[in-house]
């Protein structure tokens, strides 16, 4: 099979712990083992007649042939209406939806569900007043204050569908998604907080709608304070629209959505330049979410549940905003880094709110992991039950860590993996029910069929080895399609293997069954859990107007999982040095995010081609990554390679 990302092999031959639910996790838990021998329609067809609230309820539990599925036809249903009134009509008003924590300290708000109910109508009847309506598009750009799940809410309640652009993006890339959408309006604010500094966002989306004629109107959130260019006409400020309009529910209700309208489109990095608009809808993307987070988390009406991500990311998305509110629990919402004022606010956060469910990334673990327990242990933590992980392998010492240090030893790790395109959770443990292993993901979610298979699309036996991940049935949440491109959407993950959804991540299942991730098999890289395409850096590199050409690899990084790493060109023969690396650096960092960075450099006068031209990445991968050079008979000039390991060694 192709190469995978994995950097965790030589690692997962040193842990065979195993770890058992803790008794009285397993003795009430909201799943129990016999929920792996529910029929997948069966299954669904339950969680979505007991989870959900419809207006009307669905005819068909599926329709359809792949790829091509729709879910909960004949249903009426509206999102908003799921996630905050039928909890304030059910007598939940009172209880907390977000305990919501600004990065300055003294900046706290508790929003229960009825203050959520009256937020989310205000903006509603606001953005109505504006000219956003039923089917509109809107594109949200914004950091983790409470008025994006308020936007995201209000827009799903009056049937308009959003893109959220995380708010690390760059101009570019705003636009790119504005534009692709067509969006009419844009919610954004003044600035952001990062580490006590402001990050300019209205200055960043005037700089956006500059290249997006179907922008009518910015809506501006006023949060940091600082200076803003305003364009009389277009920008309104967020406190000006929602001024006297009214906060009760009758006087905008929830619009009865058709079970397969859109909901969002998330923007992903894909193995071309152009980002993937991934479609997700209203009542499949609602259940699969629900269910994952009420079984995996093991959620109770007492659960103070905290995930840790960025709801400009999908695993935001679904684990901060739909998941969560659905199922009317407590959460926790920060705004800030985990550094700031210093590097136990985490840990301060847990204590004080009591959470009892931690939900985040590896590579914020193994960052933890470098600044050192000692952080952690001025705290009490007990109130943990279950720790979560996402967006990438979690190697087994951070695993192990995780559990002794922040579980105190005794709570289960879930190692959860899916993607953008799954909408939820589709392998992970059940905390119980599964015996752990440090690093495998374990089993498919119940009403979830996965299959790993070698290149000829044949099922690689438990215990045979490894091969590509695939999905063999439909589930609730999955895309729809790619926005605008449905062609895309059928090639890019249905044509390698006919009737199986391929993931793009290589993975094994050994000989007790358990799945093990591995890693991308494509041209997407993964870099502190977030997708990065190294044709898109490249493409940001040769936009630099003195390189000339420009290759993109990443290697393993004891943090961030996996580095970029970037082989470079200059123009007419000229070499690089390390300011013309920043300034490359910094050039990325404009086209596409800072996330996208590269972290190495080197520049070379040649790359590696063949003799028909074609950039040789696997030999790149290997100089970056310090391994023995596979085959390089097929090169134009060998002599190259061994001009950029030199250079490579000089650099890393
Ligand atoms: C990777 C994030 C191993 C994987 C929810 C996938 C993981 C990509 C895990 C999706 C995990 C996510 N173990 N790898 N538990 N979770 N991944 O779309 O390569 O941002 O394809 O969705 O992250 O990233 P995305």
């Amino acid at each position: 099979m192709a190469d995978t990302e994995d950097t965790n092999i030589a690692n997962l031959l040193h842990e065979a712990r195993t770890f058992a639910p803790p008794a009285d996790l397993a003795a009430n838990a909201n799943a129990k083992a016999d929920i792996y021998d529910r029929d997948p329609d069966e299954f669904w067809a339950t969680e979505a007649n007991s989870r959900l609230s419809w207006f009307t309820p669905y005819t068909t539990l599926r329709e359809g042939e792949a790829p091509h599925w729709k879910w909960f036809t004949g249903g009426k249903i509206n999102a908003c209406y799921n996630c905050v009134d039928r909890h304030v009509e059910n007598g939940l008003g009172d209880k907390v939806a977000y305990f919501w924590e600004g990065e300055p300290a003294d900046d706290k708000r508790r929003i229960t569900y009825a203050d959520l109910q009256r937020e989310v109508v205000r903006a509603a009847n606001g953005f109505k007043s504006v000219g956003i309506e039923r089917g509109s598009h809107v594109a949200v750009y914004m950091g983790m204050i409470p008025e994006l799940p308020v936007t995201m809410l209000a827009l799903a309640r009056i049937g308009a569908a959003f893109t959220v652009v995380f708010g690390g993006f760059s101009p570019d890339s705003l636009a790119g998604r504005i534009n692709d959408m067509q969006c009419t309006h844009v919610v954004t604010q003044d600035g952001s907080w990062r580490r006590g500094k402001v990050f300019d966002l209205k200055g960043n989306t005037d700089t956006a709608i500059e290249s997006c004629p179907s922008v009518v109107t910015n809506i501006v959130v006023k949060r940091t304070g600082n200076d803003v260019v305003w364009h009389d006409g277009r920008d309104i400020w967020w406190h000006d629209m929602v001024d006297g309009k009214s906060e009760d529910a009758a006087s905008c209700p929830c619009a009865p959505m058709d079970s397969e309208d859109l909901l969002f489109v998330m923007y992903s990095s894909g193995t071309t330049g152009k980002p993937k608009g991934v479609m997700h809808t209203t009542a499949g993307y609602l259940l699969g979410t629900s269910t994952t987070h009420y079984y995996v988390f093991d959620i109770k009406p007492e659960t103070v549940y905290w995930c840790a991500a960025d709801i400009g990311w999908i695993t935001g998305h679904s684990y901060i905003v739909f998941g969560p509110l659905v199922n009317a629990t407590t959460s926790i919402m920060y705004e800030g880094t985990p550094d700031f004022p210093d590097k136990d606010r985490w840990w301060d956060i847990i204590e004080r709110y009591q959470a009892t469910v931690l939900y985040t990334a590896p590579t914020t673990v193994r960052t933890h992991m470098k600044w050192g327990p000692e952080y952690a242990q001025r705290h009490d933590l007990s109130s943990l039950k279950i720790l979560g992980s996402v967006g990438e392998p979690i190697n087994p010492e951070a695993w192990i860590w995780y559990r002794d240090n922040i579980g105190g030893g005794k709570t289960p790790v879930v190692d959860t993996w899916w993607q953008t395109e799954n909408g939820m959770i589709l392998i992970t443990p059940l905390p119980g029910v599964s015996e752990l292993k440090p690093g495998a993901a374990l089993r498919p979610f119940p009403g979830i069929v996965a299959e790993v298979v070698d290149e000829q699309g044949q099922v690689i036996p438990p215990g045979a080895g490894a091969g590509y991940l695939t999905i063999t049935s439909p589930w609730p949440s999955m895309l729809r399609s790619l926005y605008g491109d449905d062609q895309r959407y059928q090639d890019v993950y249905w044509s390698k293997f006919p009737g199986r959804y391929l993931s793009g991540d290589g993975a094994r299942v050994d000989a007790d069954g358990d799945f093990w991730l591995m890693g991308r098999i494509d041209d997407v890289m993964n870099v502190s859990g977030h997708r990065l395409s190294t044709i898109e850096i490249e493409s940001a590199l040769v936009d630099h107007q003195e390189v000339a050409e420009a290759a993109v690899t990443s290697k393993p990084d004891p943090i961030t999982g996996r580095a970029v790493v970037a082989y470079v060109t200059l123009k007419g023969g000229v070499d690089g040095d390390a300011a013309k690396a920043k300034e490359l650096r910094d050039h990325v960092a404009k086209v596409i995010g800072p996330i996208a960075k590269p972290a190495h450099i080197v520049f070379t006068p040649e790359l590696p081609k063949t003799r028909s031209g074609k950039i040789m990445r696997r030999l790149l991968k290997d100089v970056a990554e310090n391994k023995t050079l596979g085959d390089t008979t097929t090169l134009a000039d060998p002599t190259v390679v061994e001009e950029i390991q030199r250079r490579a060694a000089l650099v890393v």
